[in-house]
């Protein structure tokens, strides 16, 4: 198992620290892995003015796995775009043909209250949202600022074509097929023609997946329906942009978006993993970030690019476990618990693990 690990900026560097203790600890007990780290993002424009250098293309081109901390940064916000970290992120999905987004949004009773949310409103959540991640507005062209008539205009371009349609509704119908057999297909036929395209596609691949119950959303409704009743969600799919939104107001039902790992696949499973937050520049270097989004990323991928399912469990286990005895970062804390730092919560992981 060849793992590339790109740290990122922010925080990190610190959180993928408590992600390769555990790797080691499973090589430790036999697990053939080898980890070669690279450079990405902000880290990666300040040492070869590049977010996604040669070296890490090359890196990440030879491994079967990737693990990402996260990055970007104020300081690099007003460098050209083609320069910024985030476009690393968008590069390394595109060429390695990472176009299924896999981010579950599951809500452990332990941290019931830690959602804003009223509890018996997300008790026993658990949600997929497959997102579809090469395409859509982020990568359409035409796409730029330029002047018309006398005044600047913005433009992008959202398109998808039907093949892109197909290969992600397959994703989410067989990830339906394992869990409770519903798949709701988000987009906003009503004003886009780009998303009737989505809703048709979605309508025809459905044929092959008789034993799942398929309904639609607009956006706008499933924004709200997200807050409202979440739990009537089992799998979702939809568009890149949707998926983006959407993830994130998901994560926020679970309580912290700290806790929530995110797998990105190609057509043969390699992936990369990926707490979903950000670098979160505010709290970088401050042993103050949670881990656990990082490791929950592992156990993804020991389940979708090693198929190693009981190596996935005995992670979440152990996450579990660290809930159970109360230990808690700043984003999850609640009075009573033991709150502990970056490096805590990993050590209190390998404890369990
Ligand atoms: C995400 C992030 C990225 C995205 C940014 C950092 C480019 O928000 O992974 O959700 O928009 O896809
Ligand atoms: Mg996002």
């Amino acid at each position: 198992m060849k793992i590339a690990v790109l740290s990122g900026d922010g925080i990190g560097p610190e959180i993928v620290t408590q992600a390769v203790r555990v790797l080691d600890v499973l090589r430790g007990d036999g697990l053939k892995l080898e980890m070669e780290s690279g450079l990405m993002g902000g880290c990666a424009v300040d040492a070869t003015g590049e977010p996604f250098p040669e070296a890490t293309r090359s890196l990440v081109k030879h491994a079967d796995a990737i693990l990402l901390g996260a990055v970007g940064g104020p300081q690099y916000d007003s460098l050209p775009r083609p320069q910024r970290p985030e476009r690393g992120l968008l590069d390394i999905r595109k060429s390695l043909n990472l176009f299924a987004n896999l981010r579950p949004a599951v809500l452990y009773p332990e941290l019931a209250n830690a959602s804003t949310l009223k509890s018996e409103v997300v008790a026993g959540l658990d949600i997929l949202i497959v997102r579809e991640l090469t395409g859509d507005i982020y990568f359409g062209e035409p796409r730029g600022i330029e002047v018309r008539e006398g005044q600047r205009v913005g433009f992008n371009t959202m398109i998808y074509s039907e093949s892109e349609i197909r290969r992600i509704a397959h994703i989410a119908f067989q990830a339906a097929q394992k869990r409770g057999r519903k798949l709701c297909s988000v987009d906003k036929m009503n004003v886009l023609e780009c998303t009737q395209l989505w809703r048709e596609v979605v309508i025809e691949t459905s044929s092959e997946y008789p034993d799942v119950e398929l309904t639609h959303m607009l956006v706008d409704n499933a924004a709200m329906q997200l807050v409202r009743n979440p739990r009537q969600f089992d799998v979702m799919v939809t568009g890149n942009i949707f998926g983006d939104i959407l993830s994130d107001e998901a994560s926020m039902l679970t309580g912290s978006i700290g806790m929530l790992p995110s797998a990105s696949l190609d057509e043969n499973n390699k992936g990369l993993y990926e707490p979903i937050h950000g670098s979160a520049p505010d709290i970088a270097g401050k042993d103050v970030a949670n881990p656990l989004a990082t490791i929950l990323s592992l156990a993804m991928m020991m389940r979708y690019t090693f198929s190693q399912e009981s190596v996935s469990e005995r992670i979440e286990m152990a996450v579990k476990k660290v809930l159970s005895q109360g230990y808690r970062t700043s984003d999850i804390y609640e009075s009573g618990m033991r709150r502990v730092g970056t490096a805590g919560m990993g050590d209190a992981v390998l404890a369990n693990l």
